[in-house]
């Protein structure tokens, strides 16, 4: 198996052992995630980089119990995160690279955040989402997420880590899909800590900038700014997108926004938008777009789609189900990305003139 080899997700005999086979992984699925949320946590794809590391060195330096943590690391080779090209050696493979923190699409944080027991605990109420449509995250921690976050610090460190990871990785995406021009002021509602926008005024000197974001999800875009030299060119502003929006701006950005809310939140975003914004602004909407009927070829799209159900209530959308929404609330749709283009496509609507 060389490391950059598909895995092998079935059992090569065929007929029913592999249909047996097949749906057993899946039904360990939550295994194998703990596994790889483990192997984030300790650090182990930092210590093996590009090279190899036996199981007694990597005990050794994460203080773990050699033998468990053996077996730990082989089945995240039975899951292609991983080779063992000899025994007790371990290598890491092109999708186990990703657990990198100096990977350019490192998804370290991304596996911490999702394996924290705030969102296994919530998952572990899936039934009671589906039975009474309730959220299970509120059920069991009394809160929204956002709340919750709000005052947990830690735990809001981490999950702007972990969007900011994913934005670094989809600006470059972004940034092809969309002409962004060197001038006027780019507004990045819900930015967090101004990782994406970072990447924008980067690519546009003459750009200006505002990330507005909770309290605690902007907490950490001054630093962010400071590193990226562009404090000067980029403002940052705390607020509730259910009240009130920076007015003023050319381009208002919403990226991963509206699958964190029900319908009824996701219009009261868009009317304070809509209020705020200038009628000569454009707004555009970053985030996927699910395709009509359900298959196998996004299913990423339907795991966010089924957590956001779970942990914020909020859903992803179709197109339709965009265009309407944008519709109601005072918007002209200009264009939908292709969705073949990638996991993110990018909606532009603007303020309708009333006639
Ligand atoms: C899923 S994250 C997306 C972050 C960022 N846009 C990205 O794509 O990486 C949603 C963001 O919405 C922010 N948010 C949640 N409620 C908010 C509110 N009422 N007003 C402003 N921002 C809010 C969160 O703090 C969080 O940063």
């Amino acid at each position: 198996m060389t490391s950059d080899s598909t895995p092998r997700r079935t059992n090569p005999v065929g007929g029913a052992l592999d249909l047996r086979a097949a749906l057993i992984e899946r039904i360990g699925g939550y295994m194998s995630a703990h596994a790889i949320g483990v192997a984030a946590e300790l650090g182990l794809a930092d210590l093996i980089g590009s090279g190899s590391r036996t199981s007694e060195e990597l005990a050794s330096d994460t203080q773990a119990h050699e033998p468990s943590l053996r077996r730990l690391l082989r089945l995240l080779v039975s899951d292609g995160i991983m080779t063992e090209p000899r025994p007790g050696q371990f290598t890491l493979t092109e999708i186990g690279s990703q657990l990198r923190a100096d990977s350019p699409g490192s998804l370290q944080n991304f596996a911490r955040m999702f394996t924290d027991p705030l969102f296994l605990t919530s998952w572990q109420g899936l039934r009671h989402t589906v039975t009474s449509g309730e959220r299970a995250f509120d059920h069991a921690y009394g809160s929204g997420v956002y709340a919750y976050l709000a005052g947990h610090p830690e735990t809001s460190a981490l999950f702007n880590e972990a969007m900011s990871e994913e934005s670094r990785h989809s600006a470059a995406q972004l940034a092809a899909e969309f002409d962004f021009p060197d001038s006027g002021t780019l507004i990045d509602l819900g930015g967090g800590d101004g990782t994406l926008l970072t990447a924008i005024l980067r690519s546009r000197p003459g750009l200006r900038g505002v990330v507005f974001d909770s309290a605690s999800g902007v907490a950490e875009a001054p630093a962010t700014l400071r590193k990226a030299g562009l404090a000067d060119r980029c403002e940052v502003q705390a607020g509730d997108f259910f009240e009130s929006v920076p007015g003023g701006g050319d381009l208002y950005l919403i990226k991963s926004v509206f699958q964190d809310w029900g319908d009824d939140e996701s219009r009261a975003i868009l009317r304070t938008c809509r209020a705020h914004m200038p009628e000569s602004a454009t707004l555009l909407i970053v985030g996927s777009v699910l395709p009509e009927t359900a298959d196998t070829s996004t299913p990423v799209m339907f795991l966010t789609d089924a957590n956001m159900m779970v942990t914020t209530g909020g859903r992803e959308r179709t197109e339709s189900e965009f265009r309407a929404m944008l519709e109601e609330t005072g918007f002209t749709v200009r264009s939908v990305g292709d969705r073949d283009a990638g996991p993110l496509s990018v909606i532009q609507a603007v303020p309708a003139v009333a006639s």
